[in-house]
């Protein structure tokens, strides 16, 4: 998208980023599930980072993210973006992170995978504050009206929202599958991390349950996490030689300050942004494209308290 989207491309018939290496997402695609493994599965912009920390903090009993930089690092991989030899060099628990649609996620029935979906226009919204800081330029409703119309086309890294969204809608009653919403998120946490830790067989006393509410509360979050991700990406690039894993590839370490992960976090800041006639012709695409994903709306309609 001329001025505001960045250089696409196409591998094995998904659309990313042209910082991808062909390798590495071959490679991803290639992986082989250990049996424990936890994938978690998110379209971007859709509670990735919120959903990782979650999990982080499950998975580490309580351990806050920012208490060892390093090893947040060491246990959150980016499968497309380090591949499999990546992965093998990650500490454990780990859980792998993907922007890859679901059926095109690595699967084997005895590995577990954590969906989380957000509503398409808070999505668009994020993507498009997202692409516009990548490029270090200011939002303005021409750049938003170009993003929109890529968005809804799917000319955006990962492709299409809505076949992200039907590919885990068709696998969210798989006994190894769980579907969440950003918006259940938002709604009511503590019921979310209950339903997580039985799903991953992790035994939730209540001082477990309060640090990772704390730990991934938006407050938190927004005053620690972007800085010490990037102060960790900063000393793993300066040591050349250091073994330490890398959660995602050099490139994108290095891109890190471009990236702001958390940023608003609520529900409905696409009305700030979206014109009438753009939610309208997004309400009509969602639809049509969902019409049979019947309980959709379940997941999408809980406010924020
Ligand atoms: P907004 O841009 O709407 O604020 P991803 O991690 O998949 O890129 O998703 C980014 C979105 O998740 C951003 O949404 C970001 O603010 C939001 N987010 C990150 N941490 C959050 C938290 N602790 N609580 C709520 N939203 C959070």
């Amino acid at each position: 998208m001329a001025g505001v989207c960045p250089k696409l491309q196409v591998i094995d018939g998904i659309l990313v980023s042209t910082n991808i290496d062909l390798e590495t997402l071959r490679s991803a695609l290639n992986y082989k599930p250990r049996l424990d493994d936890v994938f978690l599965c998110v379209y971007p912009k859709s509670g990735t980072t919120w959903a990782q920390v979650i999990l982080y903090t499950l998975t580490h009993d309580g351990e806050a993210f920012d208490n060892n930089m390093a090893e947040y690092f060491a246990c959150t991989p980016s499968l497309e973006l380090i591949g499999e030899r990546g992965i093998n060099s990650m500490h454990r628990p780990y859980v792998i992170k993907t922007h890859l649609p679901l059926n095109r996620v690595p699967y084997d029935e005895k590995a577990k995978y954590v969906c989380v979906i957000r509503n398409p226009k808070d999505v668009c919204v994020s993507f498009y504050y997202f692409t516009l800081k990548m490029i270090d330029r200011e939002p303005d409703k021409a750049s938003f009206d170009t993003f929109f119309e890529e968005f809804i086309s799917g000319n955006v890294f990962f492709g299409d929202y809505f076949e992200h969204l039907k590919a885990a809608w068709q696998l969210k009653d798989d006994v190894n599958v769980f579907l969440i919403s950003y918006e259940e998120m938002k709604h009511d946490l503590p019921t979310v991390i209950r339903r997580l830790a039985q799903f991953l067989n992790i035994e939730l006393n209540n001082t477990l349950l309060e640090r990772v509410v704390t730990y991934s509360s938006f407050g938190y979050m927004k005053e620690r996490y972007d800085k010490a991700y990037l102060a960790q990406a900063r000393t793993t690039l300066a040591d050349e030689l250091s073994t330490l894993p890398r959660p995602i590839s050099k490139k994108h370490l290095e891109n890190s300050d471009k990236c702001e992960l958390v940023r608003k976090g609520t529900v409905g800041s696409w009305t700030s942004e979206m014109s009438e006639e753009q939610s309208q012709r997004l309400d009509k695409i969602f639809v049509e494209k969902t019409k049979d994903m019947h309980g959709l709306d379940k997941f999408f309609l809980p406010q924020e308290k």
